[in-house]
């Protein structure tokens, strides 16, 4: 089993050696470096992050810096689903903010945080387009849209 994963873990590091060479030389590579290792490993531990470093020859401080600044990039592992509850200003207005504390409060984290089953990892967005639907909230990559308290149980229900 060990050897198993050992092997994955060693096919993971060469695509993501090959995703360096692509793209260390062109300014800005860091970030498709940093998105595609984020597709490989789901997360971006210390150790990936350190890899990054040396093969684009650049210091850590640099990737973990971008890492820290976008929060589309996660160093923690993220739950299985992701909820991105909209606190845009449409979305806040019309009741956002009884979402997320409904979510905090049910789920048992804070916006961030993954829940201890590894299900659920709770995040805030700033607007996902959906303002004439309003109050609107992502899981995955599907948009529930008019959300209200009533509706997020049936709707956690489904996960
Ligand atoms: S403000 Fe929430 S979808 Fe635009």
């Amino acid at each position: 089993m060990s050897n198993l994963s050992a092997e994955v873990s060693r096919q993971d590091f060469e695509k993501l050696a090959n995703a360096i060479d692509l793209y260390k030389t062109r300014e800005g590579g860091l970030i498709p470096v940093l998105h595609t290792a984020q597709g490989i490993f789901g997360y971006l531990p210390l150790e990936v992050q350190e890899f990054i470093a040396r093969g684009m020859d650049i210091p850590l401080s640099e990737v973990s810096g971008v890492v820290s600044f976008y929060s589309y990039f996660s160093s923690v592992p993220k739950g299985k689903h992701t909820i991105r509850v909209c606190l845009g200003t449409a979305c806040y207005v019309r009741g956002g903010k009884k979402i997320i504390e409904y979510l905090i409060d049910h789920l048992g984290v804070n916006a961030g945080e993954t829940t201890d089953d590894g299900k659920f990892t709770l995040e805030v967005a700033r607007c996902i387009g959906a303002c004439g639907l309003a109050p609107a909230m992502m899981i995955d990559e599907k948009v529930y849209r008019q959300v209200n308290v009533n509706k997020l149980e049936q709707i956690l229900g489904d996960y």
